[in-house]
Order: structure tokens, then sequence, then C-alpha cells
């Protein structure tokens, strides 16, 4: 059996722990998270870690090293989005765990300690917060985040604690930069581009950057039969101009993504013109200079829609996370691994997030994406190569290694 092929099995069983329907969900803090940290538990075991779970539920499996020697992390996350797939995050989770069980069968001996994280909440779809562990270890935790609740008024604090986990011990997770050598954190792609170059492997360059916007488009209610259309404040019609331009701007601009994913419409009336439509703006980069001038020219054209319809316009930013770079040198030792499993180099940006992102205020980054099918990810139908799988867990290992090499030269 290859690491590729107990990879695969992995994931299938660790799927069961999910909620009902279509795909995984598997939100933080749940029944489904408790089963699934079983699993991750064995997998870790099997590697020959030391495991326990942490303040904020990252589990954690350490492999010792030397006295006095840092560690290496290398991770990433156990929660899915609702209907999700069987590889996004999880993956990363389980294919760091084989290559240091190849390690171990290959009787290699690194001259640091690793360890292994499997954060509890990266998705971000059961609280309005996400990548608490992640940040409890980088140190920028924001203890403001324990109060926000769950759509069942459940806080994260509570959620924590039912969970065994303890809000109370947050702040002292916090590693210090200088016992650390780097994170790793291996993903699938999410996207097209390994699967268009033929290539099971990708070296990431960067992560992008994350804004929300909160964006109110007010007017006036009034009869649907009676009210003459010149007449008319309809915030529909003018969120809906708003909506196409950001697609239509986005496009010509190489560097945005921008998406408009929801809208809430009041009275939400057949026969009642809507006087208020609200809807967030999220736009990702990874210049944020290019996001933040996008953001500003929507803000613009969103105020000329609105005066031109007698309408008022309000945009609010309510999240912002940095573009951040992988650093180059563990990228160049990362697409050495890569070539040397005999596999062509792919360099590529990230258009998603990871807990990666969050650990970059810690160490210096590195990622691995690995080729996923049509690109899907976030559906039920989310799938790696068995195949490809094994490449990665080969890749890892040879970067694992050969950070040992230049450790001891
Ligand atoms: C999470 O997967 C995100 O990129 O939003
Ligand atoms: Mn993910
Ligand atoms: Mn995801």
């Amino acid at each position: 059996m290859t690491f590729g092929t107990l990879a695969q099995t992995r994931l299938r069983e660790i799927a069961r722990c999910s909620l009902a329907g279509a795909g995984v969900t598997r939100l933080p803090f749940t029944a489904e998270h408790a089963s699934a940290l079983a699993h991750i538990r064995d997998w870790m075991t099997a590697a020959g870690l030391q495991v326990h779970m942490d303040a904020a539920a990252t589990l954690v499996g350490r492999l010792e090293g030397p006295e006095g020697g840092k560690t290496l992390l290398i991770g990433s996350h156990q929660d899915s989005v609702p209907n999700g797939g069987r590889y996004d995050g999880i993956m990363g989770v389980v294919l760091a765990c084989l290559a240091l069980e190849k390690l171990k069968i290959d009787n290699v001996r690194l001259p640091f300690a690793v360890d292994v994280l499997a954060f509890a909440d990266e998705e971000g779809v059961r609280f309005p917060t996400a990548l608490l562990g992640p940040r409890t270890l980088a140190g920028t935790f924001d203890s403001a985040v324990l109060n926000l609740e769950d759509p069942e008024g459940v806080t994260v604090g509570a959620a924590l604690a039912a969970f065994g986990a303890d809000p109370t011990q947050l702040v002292g997770l916090a590693r210090d930069p200088t016992d650390i050598l780097c994170y790793l954190e291996a993903h699938i792609e999410q996207g097209p581009v390994l699967e268009t170059r033929n290539s099971p492997l990708g070296v990431v360059t960067g992560i992008c950057g994350i804004e929300r916007n909160r964006i109110v488009f007010t007017g006036e209610t009034g009869h649907a039969g009676t009210v003459p259309m010149a007449d008319r404040r309809d915030a529909l019609v003018a969120a809906s101009r708003f909506i196409v331009a950001v697609s239509e701007i986005a496009k010509q601009t190489n560097s945005i993504r921008a998406t408009v994913g929801e809208i809430s419409v009041h009275p939400n009336a057949v026969n009642a013109i809507p006087d208020r439509a609200a809807l967030p703006l999220e736009v990702r980069s990874t210049s944020d200079a290019a996001r933040a001038n996008f953001s500003a020219q929507m803000r613009e054209i969103g105020a000329q829609i609105a005066s031109e319809s007698g309408l008022s316009f309000q945009m609010e930013q309510t999240y912002k996370q940095p573009a951040v770079n992988c650093d180059p040198t563990l990228a160049k030792t990362l697409a050495s691994a890569v070539k040397q499993a005999g596999h062509p180099l792919v360099r590529l940006p990230s258009g998603a997030t990871h807990d990666a992102s969050a650990m970059s205020d810690l160490c210096p980054i590195a990622m691995l994406f690995v080729r996923c099918t049509r690109g899907l990810s976030h559906h039920p139908d989310e799938h790696a190569r068995t195949e490809d799988m094994n490449a990665a867990v080969d890749a890892i290992a040879g970067f694992l290694v050969s950070l040992k090499t230049e450790g001891t030269t």
C-alpha cells in the first residue's frame, strides 16, 4: 500500500465524521470535530508523535528533536464548510502525519522537533471569526472574539470550554518565534491551475489578502402597481447595478477577485418596491494596494449609482486580512523537493486563505498545493488523486530532509 492509498483511505474514513447530507459538514467544537480528533490522534500516534489538545482545541502531535533545537510546525485545519469536500484542510494534516511516518520507516532522524497541528477553525462558518488556533500560536489572538456568537447564541468561549479546551489559557499558547524554524502547510489547490499545467504539485508564492465590506442601499418602498417607474427609489435595482459593476470592473483588473455572495432585501415582498438592499462585498488580491484601489473605486461607483436614483449608499469595511508572501528560501527548498520527486515545477499564488496566513505573523511560511480534480473545492465532489497525494508525501518528506541537510552543514 502506498502512502497515497493510505491517505485516500484515511480521508474516506474521517469524512464520516460529518453531519448528515451531501459531502462533509464538520464545524469546530462539535461532536463531529471530537470524533475526527480520535482519527487524527491515531494518525499522529502511528507516526510516533506525542499527542495533546491545546487550549484552543488544536490537536498537537509532537516529534521531539535534539535538546535545545528548534521546532518545525506543519499542519492545516480539521473543519469544513457546510456540504464541503473531504480534502480541504484535513488532507494537509494526514499528509504531514504520513511524511513523518515515512521518515520513521526510513530511520531518518531530523535535527529539529516537529509539531503537527490540526487546527479547529479555519473556515469561519460557525462563528463570525476564524483562525483561532494559528492566531493563538502567533500571539495575534484578540480576546474579544471569545464573545462572538454562532447562530444559536453560543459564544466562542463557551464552545471551547464545552469542548474540553480552555478559553482562559489562550494567551499562554503564543510561541516564541526564536524557537520556531518555519510553518509548512500542504493543501489542495482549490482551483484549476495545476490540472491545466498537468502537474500534481505546486509551490505557493503567496496568499491573497481579503477584505469584506457591508454595503447598504436605502431608497423608498411603495406600491408595485401604482408608483410610476420614473419616480421610484428602488434599492434592489441600485444594488443590482452595483453588483454588475463589481463583476465588470474586477474582470478588467487581473489581480482582483470580487464577489457579492449574499443579498438581503426589505420588505422582500412581491408587490412592494424594495427600500433597502444590504450585501457584502468580498475582495481578494495578492496585492493589498490593488485591493484597496478596487474598493475605493467601488465606493465611488456605489455612491454615484445611489445619487442617480435619489438613494443613500453606505459602505463599511467589516474585515481585513493582508496578503502574505511565502518565504522565498523555503519555497526554493520546497521546489527542489518537488523536482527531486520527479514532478514539473509550478509556482502559483493562493486565492483561498489558509492557516498559513495567520502563521506568517509567527514565522516564515511555505505551502505545497496538490492538484484537485476540475479545480473543485468547497464542494462534495472535491477530489485529489491518490498518486498526487503520494507525490506530496514524498515532497514533504524531501523538504524536511533538505532542511536537515541545510541545518547540519
Ligand atoms: C476559505 O477557504 C477561504 O478562502 O475563504
Ligand atoms: Mn482550507
Ligand atoms: Mn476552505
